[in-house]
């Protein structure tokens, strides 16, 4: 038996915001149209943008064609009954909220590539999707250019996933790779990322972690079967990262990364951004520049790495065509058959708690500048013992005179075996408290990765 399409109309799309993704979108969109609707069945049309200055988009979008409608009113595009789909690439958490809920309320799918706004409402989002029967696809969301939504929620379908570790922030990769390659301190690495166009001109949520934050809440959603819950992230960006520390770590055969890691355990869920030393050996390490990388680990498959770019027009776009044509072919589907928003049946959702930072168990790097005395390792590695934390690796520098020329100091960096971060606060305090201990303890967590 063959069986035949008719003729279908295009599904019209309404883009809302026509920045560095939107334009993307509609540039790859026009360019490979006719293999994009021979794949999807049907052609999709953008026909509608809202942007805050129609006038001067015109002038800029020379190439855009007539017919497609430029406004500044975005509710008129929300409202449009000829739209089936809304792409919201505007950003931001309040107004963004406000428009994908009027759409989905009038019936539209959603393609978005807003983590904020997936981690901070996605619950509220994808019950309100659920009531109307109406599809958000994230795919840009996270990694960009990336399918790594698809690889969590379909491809890895049969694995329970045991934990993510990605590089999920370019602008943070770039930094530290500049950091690594060129022995730059931190403020003189984010210049050079906000000269290249790299970082934007206000980087907090990029080198805050907040970013890869949102990234990771996402995944761990999917991964786990839990609802988006960012609130309970840990999140340490890289601003009091030392260009000192990097260069320690490679000496001791490590790379340090940002990464977003998210782990089932037998207590709970680690849901944290931090930067992270791993094995130099790793393939993840070696993911220079402003690229992202996703390890995932599940059961049955082991482990698997993705890489590509996580940002940037023409990969996001690639990202949010991929949703367009899902929605095109799946739009006539009964919504109870299929793929479930988060990967699991939305009332099948589990409460497994995510564990606070205190609760996560890690190896961890400690530096710190000691009086050049007999007696100040054994007092260390005492508290060390004394709290039943195991000693991996000792190394002591070379002693220097600190202090203008008046003591003798050294520097000791200790890699412990793992224990939980609520023993290695307390390693810390104690530390500190030595009166031969003549700084604070730089701390930074470690993953083996194997
Ligand atoms: N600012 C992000 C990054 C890209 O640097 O990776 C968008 O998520």
């Amino acid at each position: 038996m063959t069986y035949t399409r008719g003729i279908m109309e295009p599904i019209k799309v309404g883009l809302l915001g026509f920045g560095t993704v939107g334009s993307g979108t509609f540039n790859v969109l026009h360019r490979n149209q006719e293999e994009i609707s021979r794949r999807a069945g049907r052609g999709i049309k953008i026909t509608q943008i809202a942007v805050r200055n129609p006038v001067k988009a015109r002038q800029v979008l020379i190439d855009l064609p007539d017919t497609v409608e430029l406004t500044s009113d975005f509710t008129a595009v929300v409202d449009n009954p000829s739209l089936e789909i809304i792409a919201e690439m505007i950003g931001g958490t309040d107004i963004a909220r406000e428009l994908v809920l009027r759409a989905i309320y009038s019936g539209k799918h959603i393609v978005t590539a807003n983590k904020a706004l997936l981690a901070i409402h996605g619950t509220e989002i994808f019950e309100a999707a659920r009531s109307k029967g109406v599809i958000v696809a994230f795919e840009a969301a996270v990694a960009g250019g990336i399918p790594i939504i698809k690889v969590l929620r379909e491809s890895l379908t049969a694995n329970r996933i045991q934990y993510i570790a990605g590089i999920i922030n370019g602008t943070t990769n770039f930094i530290l790779s500049e950091m690594c390659e060129r022995g730059l301190d931190f403020a003189t690495a984010l210049a050079d990322a906000q000269r290249l166009g790299y970082a934007e001109a206000d980087p907090a949520f990029d080198i805050e972690g907040i970013d890869a934050a949102h990234k990771a809440t996402i995944m761990a959603a999917i991964a786990f079967g839990v609802p988006v819950q960012f609130e309970r992230a840990y999140v340490e960006g890289i601003t009091q990262l030392h260009a000192i520390d990097i260069r320690y770590a490679e000496e001791l055969g490590y790379r340090i990364k940002l990464l977003g890691i998210v782990r089932r355990t037998t207590r709970g869920i680690e849901l944290r951004v931090h930067p992270t030393l791993i094995p130099v050996k790793r393939l993840i390490a070696n993911v220079e520049g402003a690229m992202n990388a996703v390890l995932v680990y599940g059961d049955a498959v082991g482990a698997t790495l993705y890489y590509g770019q996580g940002a940037g027009a023409e990969p996001t776009a690639s990202a949010v065509i991929a949703d367009l044509v899902d929605i095109t072919r799946l739009c006539m589907v009964n919504p109870s058959n299929r793929v479930p928003h988060l990967a699991f049946q939305p009332d099948r959702l589990e409460s497994t708690p995510i564990l606070p930072i205190d609760e996560v168990t890690s190896s961890y790097y400690l530096r710190l500048r000691v009086a050049n005395q007999i007696g100040v390792l054994s007092d260390i590695t005492r508290i060390l013992a004394t709290l039943g934390v195991s000693i991996d690796t000792l190394l002591q520098k070379k002693s220097e005179f600190f202090d203008e020329g008046r003591v003798s100091e050294t520097i000791i960096i200790l890699i412990t075996r793992e224990t939980l971060e609520k023993n290695i606060n307390l390693v810390i305090s104690r530390i500190e408290a030595l009166s031969t201990v003549r700084s604070s303890v730089t701390r930074l967590r470690m993953e083996a990765l194997n």
